[in-house]
């Protein structure tokens, strides 16, 4: 397999349920478009076609094992990262996606305490690349709570409770001051707008530096 300079730029948005990261995503989602990016918005689990069966695999609660659970994530990634991500990149587009490897190791290493070095070496294994710019929005489990239950729904994982919450809360804390260069830290307790104006800064920083990352398989 031959390698090209990826041409596009990859930012992820990551959090713990509860945290505003669909509503955020959306209006940077607007806020780029209105700047005339080219952008390509998605989410994980279950962004392309097929994916829609494992996300529904891995949310409605029939499996119980972490590490089946672990390698359909995964799964998930390799084709969502083949027919949609990819093809973004190379065609120069800014991929905006909600959720991806920051959450396969908050949730299922911080949250379901899955073997650390094990995680890591089937995502190295799988070759994913980093984003550009990973936003991590921060809130406490106790806040994000509350507004899934003014939400009024709630997934199998969503329902594990604040305990499950804190841990997977504290493994995007240790990831983010484990990756300063690439992780940027939004406090999510605020206001809409507030948050929102923080998000906005942080990618003029990133689309304006003229950094280009890895590669893309061709
Ligand atoms: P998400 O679609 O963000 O939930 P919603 O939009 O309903 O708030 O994510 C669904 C759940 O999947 C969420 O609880 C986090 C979990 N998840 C993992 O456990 N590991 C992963 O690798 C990914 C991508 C998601």
């Amino acid at each position: 397999m031959t390698m090209t300079a990826r041409r596009g730029t990859f930012i992820t948005l990551e959090g713990i349920d509860g945290c505003g990261k669909s509503v955020q995503a959306g209006r940077l989602f607007c806020w780029l478009r209105e700047h005339g990016w080219d952008v390509e918005r998605t989410f994980e689990p279950g962004g392309w076609q097929g994916g829609k069966t494992l996300r529904s695999l891995v949310l409605n609660g029939e499996i119980a094992d972490a590490e089946t659970e672990l390698l359909i994530f995964l799964a998930d990634r390799s084709g969502h990262l083949a027919s949609v991500i990819w093809p973004a990149l190379e065609a120069g587009r800014i991929v905006l996606c909600e959720r991806y490897s920051d959450s396969t190791w908050a949730y299922q290493v911080g949250g379901r305490g899955l073997d650390p070095a094990k995680v890591r070496g089937l995502m190295e294994l799988c070759g994913f690349p980093q984003p550009d710019l990973t936003i991590f929005l921060e809130i406490s489990p106790e806040a994000a709570a509350e507004r899934l239950v003014r939400r009024g729904k709630a997934d199998c994982i969503e329902t594990g409770g604040i305990a499950l919450m804190s841990r997977v809360a504290g493994a995007y804390a240790e990831l983010a001051a484990a990756h300063p260069e690439r992780i940027v830290t939004v406090p999510a307790g605020g206001t809409e707008e507030k948050v929102a104006l923080c998000i906005q800064r942080e990618m003029e920083r990133v689309l304006f530096s003229g950094r280009t990352c890895c590669e893309v398989p061709s």
